[in-house]
């Protein structure tokens, strides 16, 4: 059993990070009087951090969107304790896939993994697992003339969609590639 109480004091890997983000999941004891909401930035309380693991409980509205990230060098597990999420991976040269991520629903993952999550349901609540704990993050933005770049954050910056990420970028592409 990986649970807060008995953590292993080394980094966790991606079975044990997905036991420990159901565990803190389904024990509402842990972080129901942290629960608040907010369309404008989702609302997100550590729970716990130490020098291997790091544990946060995120609440979202439909409104909430992290954009495109990764974790750098840290694997993930995510449950989801009430309402629904979506998890979003990108695909070059098409769509999007869609993940519907509902209430009892969890997954994990590794620092290959690229990702935006966004609130379904009002209400919604989730675990966020981390191990090495979050350092950096990266956060991605696609021009409109659909150049991917990618940006290192600190795990405390918020991640919100970037909406004109490469002014001057997008400037000097719109001039070489688009008609005027
Ligand atoms: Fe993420």
């Amino acid at each position: 059993m990986t649970d807060l109480a008995h953590l292993p004091g080394r980094d966790l890997d991606r079975q044990e990070l997905a036991e420990l983000a159901r565990h803190v999941a389904e024990h509402p004891q842990l972080w129901a009087d942290q629960v608040a909401y907010d369309d404008e930035h989702r609302h997100y309380v550590s729970l716990h951090r130490d020098a291997n693991v790091d544990v946060w409980v995120i609440c979202w509205t439909p409104s909430n969107d992290t954009g495109w990230h990764d974790h750098d060098v840290s694997s993930g597990a995510v449950a989801v304790a009430r309402g629904e999420l979506v998890e979003h991976n990108l695909t070059v040269g098409g769509d999007s896939l869609r993940t519907s991520a509902p209430a009892g629903h969890s997954f994990s993952f590794g620092p290959d993994h690229i990702h935006r999550m966004t609130g379904q349901a009002e209400a919604s609540v989730s675990v966020h697992v981390y191990s090495p704990p979050l350092w950096r993050m990266g956060q991605y933005a696609i021009s409109r003339t659909g150049v991917l770049r990618r940006t290192s954050v600190s795990y405390a910056d918020e991640l919100r969609p970037v909406d004109e990420p490469f002014p001057h970028d997008q400037a000097r592409l719109r001039d070489t590639l688009l008609p005027s």
